[in-house]
């Protein structure tokens, strides 16, 4: 993994290597009851009092993680390990990360973009789990992983099937969600390099950048 996020900037594996399927198919119950009791907020772009609801942007549901359930508990230190690791074998100065699901219902996109902004290094490395099972081509969806050189070519094509994993440098890497067919459940995390979260009450959909 951390061969190719320094050579490339991104890196698709297989998270079964890490989660148990149990854990898996419990992370996945979780958001889909989320998401069926209308729980998830409307993402937002852009940070602190730049942050708006923009429509034609981003499209996507989410709900912040806080490692209370169960689940999460056991997802949160599996992402510790992922911190550790990166922080052993790439010098990257991980200090800690945030999570959340997403849920992109059938007409939802994310346009090219990129989760961070160049130079602030609070979101350095990103890492999004897929929670779908049988997802097919036709259902659309996929995340497309543009080369961090020249943001117009096409790097990679990745099929959001449960139990994929994808990382990549969050401040290099453009990518984009093309429009789901059905309902497409993730979940995404960043981990920082900063140390204290943004102070609640400045931006209520949680420490985006
Ligand atoms: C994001 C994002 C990609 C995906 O939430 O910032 O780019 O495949 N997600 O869900
Ligand atoms: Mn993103």
């Amino acid at each position: 993994m951390t061969v190719e996020l320094a050579e490339c900037g991104w890196s698709s594996l297989d998270a079964r290597a890490w989660l148990t399927p149990q854990l898996l198919a419990e992370l996945q119950a979780e958001v889909s009851a989320l998401h069926e009791a209308d729980a998830m907020a409307i993402a937002g772009v852009g940070r602190g009092l730049g942050h708006t609801h923009d429509k034609s942007v981003r499209r996507d549901r989410i709900a912040w993680l806080k490692g209370d359930s169960a689940p999460q508990k056991a997802l949160f230190e599996c992402l510790e390990g992922v911190r550790r690791g990166l922080n052993e074998r790439a010098f990257l100065g991980l200090r800690r990360f945030e999570a959340h699901y997403a849920t992109y219902e059938a007409g939802d996109f994310y346009k090219r973009h990129l989760d961070s902004f160049r130079g602030r290094a609070s979101r350095v490395v990103s890492l999004v789990l897929y929670l779908n099972e049988g997802w097919q081509a036709q259902d659309g969806g996929v995340l497309q992983v543009y080369n961090r050189e020249s943001s117009n070519e096409l790097c990679g094509t990745v099929l959001p099937e449960a139990g994929r994993m994808v990382v990549f440098m969050s401040e290099e890497v453009p990518h984009e969600v093309i429009t789901a067919q059905r309902t497409r459940y993730s979940l995404a995390c960043w981990f920082r390099c900063d140390e204290v979260p943004f102070p609640i009450g400045i931006d209520a959909t949680g420490p985006a950048c």
